[in-house]
């Protein structure tokens, strides 16, 4: 066979073999997204996943859980190891917040925790949203770096403030308390509603809390119920600065410290709420 007849042979071989790659990888990548693009109608591919308008403003600021579980439910399925790689069983460790009274059952994962724990269920109602304002993959820093850019949030998926309101300090110095809550609970007879049911009584009027059940099962078990939510699992040295709603009988001059405070919660947390101003009293 002359030369250039092998060549052109060679070159038609190499054709074939390369469009059959193409096609068998083709659909092996799309058997492996079948899953995804099937629960969520009209996506096709994991990049369109990924970049689906759902994670940005603003169709995120409306997103129900049910959308966003279209795709993301293993997020609930997923669970704990029994066992770290280490060996640690995490049956035979007890971290300090677990000794709570309000903590039962095993350790579980974080979403589990938050969304669909018998105590997290009974006194809040967190979606999706309250913690996730988007998820664009292009946007994970700020670049060149800006220190005073504070609403960008460095390759975290969520706004850390977010937790600091309910995983922040306890904070006893502004309470006329010079010791923390653990040396005085005794004597306050581990109650916070000794001054609670009078001082900044409208409170928790926020969409992803159950006001009424957090007073209610205060009430019934104690300061440990709201302890747990104000310096109980504490993961900052700080406090959150939470808004100052007015309050019947409030003293009319401001305290120093509460000068720069809002008097409404943020209005994300406004939206979906039937009353505001029923405040939350005992
Ligand atoms: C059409 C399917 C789809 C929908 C709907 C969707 N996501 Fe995603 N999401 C993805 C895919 C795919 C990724 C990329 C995952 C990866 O790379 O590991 C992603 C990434 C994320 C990430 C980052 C994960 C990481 O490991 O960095 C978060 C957080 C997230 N989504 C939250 C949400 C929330 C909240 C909603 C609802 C408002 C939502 N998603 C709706 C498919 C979806
Ligand atoms: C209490 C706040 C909170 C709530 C509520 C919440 N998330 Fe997350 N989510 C987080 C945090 C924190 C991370 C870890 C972020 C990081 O690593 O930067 C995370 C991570 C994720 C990831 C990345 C994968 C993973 O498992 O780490 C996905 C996907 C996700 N969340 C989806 C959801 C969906 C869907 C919902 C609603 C059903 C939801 N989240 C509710 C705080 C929350
Ligand atoms: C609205 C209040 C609230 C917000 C906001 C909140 N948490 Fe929590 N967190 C709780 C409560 C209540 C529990 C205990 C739930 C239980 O005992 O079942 C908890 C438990 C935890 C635990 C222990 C989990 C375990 O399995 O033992 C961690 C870790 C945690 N939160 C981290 C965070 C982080 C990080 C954020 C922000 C992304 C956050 N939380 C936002 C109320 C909140
Ligand atoms: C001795 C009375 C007293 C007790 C007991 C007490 N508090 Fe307070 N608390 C106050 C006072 C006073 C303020 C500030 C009122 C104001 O805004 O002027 C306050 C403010 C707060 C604030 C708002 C802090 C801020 O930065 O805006 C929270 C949250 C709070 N208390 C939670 C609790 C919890 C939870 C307990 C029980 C573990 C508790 N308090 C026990 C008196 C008390
Ligand atoms: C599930 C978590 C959780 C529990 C339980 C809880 N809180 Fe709160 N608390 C919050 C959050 C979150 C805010 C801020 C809400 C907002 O943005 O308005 C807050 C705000 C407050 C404030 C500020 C009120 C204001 O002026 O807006 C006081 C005071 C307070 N809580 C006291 C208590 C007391 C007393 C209890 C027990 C009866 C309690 N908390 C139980 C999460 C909790």
């Amino acid at each position: 066979m002359p030369f250039h007849k092998k060549a052109i042979l060679l070159l038609g071989i190499v054709c074939i073999v390369a469009v059959a790659a193409f096609l068998i990888l083709g659909r092996m990548g799309q058997e492996s997204v079948q899953p995804l693009a099937s629960a969520h109608a009209g996506v096709k591919d994991y990049q369109r996943a990924r970049w689906d308008p759902l994670h940005f403003k603003p169709a995120i600021d409306s997103a129900s859980d049910e959308q966003c579980l279209a795709c993301h439910l293993e997020i609930l399925e997923n669970s704990v190891r029994p066992e770290s790689k280490a060996g640690v069983k995490a049956a035979n460790s007890l971290a300090w917040y677990q000794t709570l009274d309000t903590y039962e059952g095993e350790q579980g994962t974080f979403h589990w925790r938050h969304l669909k724990s018998a105590y997290s269920s009974q006194v809040m109602q967190m979606q999706c949203v309250t913690c996730h304002q988007g998820s664009d993959p292009r946007d994970r820093a700020v670049n060149p770096p800006d220190v005073n850019n504070t609403a960008h949030v460095l390759r975290k998926n969520t706004n850390p403030d977010i937790c600091l309101m309910c995983h922040g300090k306890h904070a006893n110095e502004i309470m006329g308390m010079e010791q923390s809550w653990p040396e005085i609970r005794d004597a306050m007879q581990n109650d916070c509603l000794i001054c609670h049911s009078t001082i900044r009584t409208n409170r928790h009027q926020v969409n992803f809390l159950k006001p009424e059940a957090i007073e209610k099962l205060a009430a019934e078990k104690g300061g440990d119920v709201c302890y747990g939510c104000h310096g109980g699992r504490q993961w900052y040295r700080i406090g959150f600065p939470y808004p100052r709603h007015p309050w019947e009988g409030m003293a009319p001059e401001v305290p120093e410290w509460a000068k720069d405070r809002p008097t409404q919660s943020e209005a994300r947390f406004l939206s979906g709420i039937s009353s505001n101003v029923s405040g939350s009293k005992p």
